[in-house]
């Protein structure tokens, strides 16, 4: 069989976050060599993704999209050998309507002419957004409609939804062909975001899988408010708080697409959007999803538990919570004895390192908006 694209989450780095509407060939050319050669391709990040405000005002003569001339004066086909050069794939945007949302032409009405562009340019991945959509059209129509327009160019692209979650996205959005799909609105740099960002998510734990995953928006991590973007940039996070960002992320099998700027990562950002263990939970190749276990007795306190390929869980105790909190997990509420005998062995994905074995219960102290990460064995 031929391999399945997107079989599990994509991950990537994607202009919007940081730069918005201002980047250009050279900060292209940078975070792809940052890519590359500070281990974030080895850890799983393969598309380099231009989202809105890459183009020019106007179609070509022939009704062609086409690049900035003040960005890309050279057009895109030396950017995007270059990041191929890397051994990175590349990603375009474009949007469903009849603008994109920040104004530039969009793909309404000349999917087929753009399909065919986007794969003679070598285009991998394709963000479609759904802003000035005429109102006679339903988004599904409107996704069916690229992505068979992307399948007939014969190249593998993957077709990345960006639905914001309305209409019920997440009923409809498999059978369109679409390999990921927005399901809420867009991310900014603070708490309050991430956190509403995964209680949406928590309403819907049972959708996504492989090929087709359910897409909580670009990463904030590393952005500590420094956006150059007004409609992402805010006060930023604490440490606790984009660390749970990308457990919550991983958990709950997001693609993993980076937006802070790569080229002054912190230890603690590269540490983190490194981390090869929520990673392997993020990528695992039965991309089952989770369940959630809500504690009465440590309000604000949850776990989320998801079966990995090989017999292993991946649970982690969150505190949404203003305060310090206890975050218990009853084996019980997981289906393991402890009347059989079962004592689970946890592994700690943050210290890279064996927590112990466990009988009836764990629980662990965590700080407000903290988590911890454990890959269980129920042996
Ligand atoms: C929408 C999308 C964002 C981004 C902008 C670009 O808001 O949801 O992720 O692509 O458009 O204009």
């Amino acid at each position: 069989m031929d391999r399945i694209l997107a079989a599990a989450p994509p991950m990537g780095w994607n202009s919007w976050n940081t730069f918005g509407e201002e980047f250009d060939e050279k900060v292209i050319r940078e975070m792809a060599d940052v890519m590359a050669d500070e281990g974030y391709l080895d850890a799983g990040y393969e598309y380099l993704i231009l989202d809105d405000c890459w183009a020019e005002m106007d179609r070509d003569q022939d009704g062609r999209l086409v690049p900035s001339k003040k960005k890309f004066p050279d057009g895109l086909a030396p950017v995007i050998d270059y990041v191929h050069g890397k051994g990175l794939k590349f990603g375009i945007y474009s949007c469903c309507g009849v603008k994109t949302c920040a104004g530039y032409p969009a793909s309404f009405e000349h999917e087929a002419v753009d399909a065919a562009t986007f794969a003679e340019w070598g285009v991998d991945y394709l963000k479609y957004d759904n802003c000035y959509r005429p109102v006679s059209q339903t988004s599904e129509m409107l996704y069916r409609r690229m992505a068979l327009a992307l399948r007939s160019t014969g190249k593998d692209i993957v077709f990345a939804a960006c639905q914001w979650g309305t209409e019920n996205v997440g009923s409809w959005i498999r059978s369109t062909g679409a390999h990921t799909y927005r399901s809420s609105i867009d991310i900014r740099d603070n708490w309050e975001s991430i956190k509403g960002i995964a209680e949406v998510r928590f309403d819907h734990l049972g959708e996504g899988g492989i090929g087709c995953h359910s897409d909580m928006d670009m990463l904030v991590c590393g952005m500590n408010g420094s956006s150059k973007n007004p409609e992402v940039n805010n006060e930023g996070c604490t440490q606790a708080e984009y660390k749970t960002h990308f457990a919550l992320w991983a958990m709950l099998a997001s693609p993993l697409i980076i937006g802070c700027d790569l080229r002054k990562a912190d230890d603690f950002t590269k540490e983190l959007l490194q981390n090869k263990d929520l990673i392997a939970i993020n990528q695992d190749p039965e991309a089952r999803t989770c369940y959630k276990l809500d504690c009465e007795s440590s309000p604000g306190t949850f776990a989320l538990v998801r079966p990995l390929s090989g017999g292993s869980y991946a649970v982690g105790l969150f505190n949404f919570g203003e305060k310090e909190m206890r975050a218990p997990i009853s084996f019980w509420d997981m289906g393991i004895s402890s009347a059989a005998g079962q004592k689970p062995s946890f592994h700690d994905c943050f210290m890279h390192g064996d927590a112990g074995t466990f009988e009836d219960s764990f629980c662990v102290k965590l700080g407000a908006h903290d988590c911890s990460v454990y890959i269980v064995k129920p042996e």
